[in-house]
């Protein structure tokens, strides 16, 4: 196989280090995304009188051929070829003669790995955001459908107060909203045209680049050739961002193993996603969240990977820049993948909303409510806090609970509190008093529950 570089060698490369330099193991994913770039490209060389217009049309005929053939699955990649960009390129000139070789005046690798990473990126990244509207879905649904649902609400994962398991489910709803919009602002931030910077320092042919950007669909060009064909922010900037996003539904997935326990005992998840164990009869596995939560450290590792290889690397391309493929392709796979499952996990979970009521009831959840109860009657917070306290620990030291205590119990920690206090410790009371924006009171979810699905909608 005769290298498309061969000009100025007189060995041929070692047989172990044209395996070990090649990409085309895993850059052959980017092969649809190379053909594309480079048929706009043949197209504007020819429109600019750089080739011929009929070379032109040559070139675009052949890759459009051997995108066929790619897709009918009857090329074999070389790694003697190297990368996804020099495969195509060879196969071109097999196919069409001399006059593929043309297609790669005006450009460089560089800027063409450069625009291929983009072209796939952005269509992965539309991907993800189907995912993750699905699962924005699946959350809303979930609130819709069990409005009113109490069970407690957690701190230090300890019972707190009670609050709308809707509303718990909104608040992965927001994280996944923030996952949304950052997907947006990188995706609007990064769409601009890297070819033409040549090799480093831009063409000496008289190229139309804002022509190019056009049928690409990006919203301009990049405005410095050597960082163009060096800038792999976008790339670590998705890694970031699908931390983030795995970071959240690892909190999700801890949640879901938590509350599918016998101890909690909230929620149960479809047998569709569970296994069982190869010992223990009993056993109904949450694996799905389990992996999950796993996942999120590969995506973090992948984040630093990226940065560490990006670190210090002196402009313009270097070689280095190779590796950021694996762990740019390894990110999308586990973030599709897992946005996947878990959409479909959570549109088919089945909530114990008896046993989450049971459990809001436990752990003296309302005493803050008879404290705000105390307050309204004139005493000062800090002071209402103490006489609470004592309340509860009157309650632990005699086996009851804060709404079993008759008025006199009461009264005996503050003579502020009278019969209509039995109103305001019931746990939707609890829940409904709760009525600014933003908290767990029906209405006030009701109103987020809408929102939400005017967002999604609009
Ligand atoms: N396979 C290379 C990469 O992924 C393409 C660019 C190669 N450029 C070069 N000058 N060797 O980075």
């Amino acid at each position: 196989m005769s290298k498309l570089w061969g000009g100025r060698f007189t060995q041929p490369t070692d047989k172990f280090v044209e395996e070990f330099t090649a990409s085309i193991e895993f850059d052959q994913r980017l092969w649809r995304y190379d053909i594309q770039g480079s048929k706009v490209h043949a197209a504007m060389l020819g429109r600019q009188g750089i080739i011929g217009v009929a070379e032109a049309e040559q070139i675009s005929a052949g890759l459009d051929a051997i995108l066929a053939e790619i897709e009918a699955g009857k090329v074999e990649f070389t790694v003697a070829l190297e990368d996804i960009h020099m495969n195509v390129e060879s196969r071109l000139i097999e196919r069409i003669g001399a006059v593929g070789g043309k297609l790669h005046t005006g450009r460089s690798r560089n800027d063409q790995v450069a625009l291929d990473i983009r072209l796939y990126l952005r269509d992965e990244i539309d991907i993800i955001l189907g995912y993750l509207r699905a699962l924005e879905d699946a959350l809303l649904q979930q609130a819709e459908a069990n409005l009113d649902i109490i069970m407690p609400g957690f701190t230090h994962l300890q019972t707190a107060q009670p609050i709308l398991y809707s509303h718990h489910l909104l608040a992965y709803r927001e994280m996944i909203a923030r996952d949304i919009s950052r997907l947006h602002d990188m995706r609007a931030r990064f769409n601009v045209l890297p070819l033409g910077a040549g090799a480093l320092a831009g063409t000496t042919f008289p190229i139309d680049r804002e022509w190019v950007a056009q049928q690409l669909g990006f919203d301009g060009v990049t405005r410095n050739s050597l960082d163009s064909v060096s800038d792999r922010d976008f790339a670590i900037e998705f890694c970031s961002g699908a931390s983030l996003l795995m970071m959240h539904l690892s909190r999700l997935a801890e949640e879901l193993i938590l509350w599918s326990s016998a101890d909690f005992n909230f929620i149960e998840l479809s047998d569709a996603f569970c296994t069982g164990s190869s010992i223990m009869p009993q056993k109904k596995n949450p694996d799905v969240p389990e992996l999950v939560r796993g996942k999120t450290g590969r995506v973090y590792g992948n984040l630093i990977s990226l940065l560490t290889l990006m670190k210090s690397l002196p402009l313009a391309y270097n070689k280095d820049m190779q590796e950021d493929k694996e762990p740019l392709f390894d990110t999308i796979d586990t973030v599709k993948g897992s946005l996947k499952v878990f959409a479909e996990m959570i549109a088919q979970m089945q909530v114990k909303g008896a046993n989450m009521r049971v459990a809001a009831a436990r752990g003296f959840s309302t005493a803050t409510d008879v404290a705000d109860y105390c307050v309204r009657k004139g005493l000062p917070f800090r002071q209402a806090h103490e006489v609470v306290g004592k309340t509860v620990r009157y309650c632990v030291e005699n086996g009851k609970d804060i709404p079993d205590l008759s008025l006199e119990e009461f009264r005996a920690f503050s003579a502020l509190i009278d019969a209509d206090i039995y109103d305001f410790i019931t746990l939707e009371a609890s829940v409904n008093a709760r009525s600014a924006t933003g908290g767990t009171a029906r209405a006030a979810v009701e109103r987020e529950l809408a929102r939400a699905r005017a967002q999604r909608n609009g």
